[in-house]
């Protein structure tokens, strides 16, 4: 554990009606923190999905919500202002990476002037921790695996990624000119109950139930590093006591900046699963045969993720090990449950 842990009781987090927000806002209360949650309720997937989420978080006693946008920078402050947070997650964003070929506008606006907002927010309070969702979709096109944070990041194929490596760059001037301490995860594949209807696990489960087809890209040549739910936000639960400060709250192989209290650290299963592993682990869980649709390679995609997880076990003690089998169960088993199949 890195040196530098605070007694944290206050947690503000963007993006409570989402999918990660939700669960890490889920983790926080069970272990009795106060959550103030953000979120815009963006109508990019069923906000009624958002609004269950929220609905179930509002019956704690200890959560408080605010809907309303990013880009709105009164309601960002005024959010904070009344809360007066120890600690900032920043989890809102637009998400996905193939609407990024449609909207790239969202994510500018979202993303780029959302975050600034957020982060004038956190350093005003000055909080004790500002916490950044960046995503895998920054190593772009590396092709040395597994994706370690020292590596250079410098070729996004997406606008989606490259907001969020915007977002790195802002997150370490901040960082420098006010003191800010700020973490940025890049997180890999996230999946597990109450997930995103745009991502493949909800897509194909949906197809497969429904035997509808379902679009495998790159003829099944896909590779990702699946993250259980449950174990990604028991990363950023570690995380959050893992302040960046000087060289002393340093680790081995760390990526603290020389210049600033600023570090990237990846959140993933440190797994590589083929997709078609993946399709079979839902068609075992259903009892169903997919249709498969095989399609070439999208714009902007990549073949291949893979994370080097050492950074968050050498920081927090814990890195994320659900095998994929058993957090595609888990999954199945919620989505029938929601759509009372
Ligand atoms: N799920 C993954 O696999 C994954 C992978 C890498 C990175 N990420 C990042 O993690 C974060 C959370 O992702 P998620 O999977 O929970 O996505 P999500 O879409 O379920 O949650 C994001 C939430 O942000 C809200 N939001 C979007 N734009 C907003 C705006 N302009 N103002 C206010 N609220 C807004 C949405 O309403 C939504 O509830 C995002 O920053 C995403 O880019 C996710």
């Amino acid at each position: 554990m890195a040196e530098g842990s605070i007694a944290m009781k206050r947690v503000f987090i963007t993006g409570t009606a989402g999918f990660i927000g939700f669960h890490l806002a889920r983790l926080l209360l069970s272990q009795g923190y106060a959550v103030a949650g953000f979120d815009g309720m963006t109508d990019y997937y069923d906000v009624a999905l958002k609004q269950r989420r929220h609905a179930m978080l509002l019956q704690s006693e200890a959560f408080t919500r605010t809907e309303a946008m990013l880009e709105d920078e009164g309601a960002v402050n005024r959010a904070v202002d009344a809360f007066a947070p120890d600690v900032i997650v920043h989890l809102a964003a637009q998400a996905g990476v193939r609407y990024s070929l449609e909207n790239p506008r969202a994510y500018i606006e979202a993303n780029i002037v959302g975050t600034f907002n957020v982060m004038e927010a956190a350093r005003r309070h000055e909080v004790d921790h500002l916490l950044m969702a960046s995503t895998s979709s920054v190593y772009g096109a590396n092709t040395e695996m597994p994706f370690d944070e020292a590596q250079k990041a410098d070729t996004p194929l997406t606008i989606y990624a490259a907001t969020k490596k915007a977002n790195e760059a802002m997150g370490h001037s901040y960082a420098h000119i006010h003191g800010l301490p700020t973490t940025m995860f890049r997180f890999f594949t996230v999946y597990g109950p109450w997930g995103r209807p745009d991502m493949a696990l909800f897509k194909f489960t949906k197809g497969i139930l429904e035997g509808t087809p379902i679009d495998i890209y790159n003829n099944g040549e896909m590779w990702r590093d699946f993250t259980y739910i449950d174990d990604l936000v028991l990363g950023i639960r570690g995380l959050i006591d893992a302040v960046p400060g000087g060289p002393e709250t340093a680790v081995e192989g760390d990526s603290l900046s020389p210049a600033a209290p600023f570090r990237v650290v990846n959140i993933g299963n440190s797994d590589k699963v083929r997709l078609l592993d993946f399709v079979e682990a839902i068609e075992a869980e259903t009892g169903k045969k997919a249709i498969r649709n095989y399609m070439p390679m999208q714009t902007g995609d990549v073949p291949a993720t893979w994370a080097d997880a050492t950074l968050l076990q050498r920081l927090t003690g814990y890195h994320p090990q659900t095998p994929m089998r058993d957090g595609v169960a888990q999954f199945v088993r919620w989505y029938r449950d929601y759509h009372e199949i």
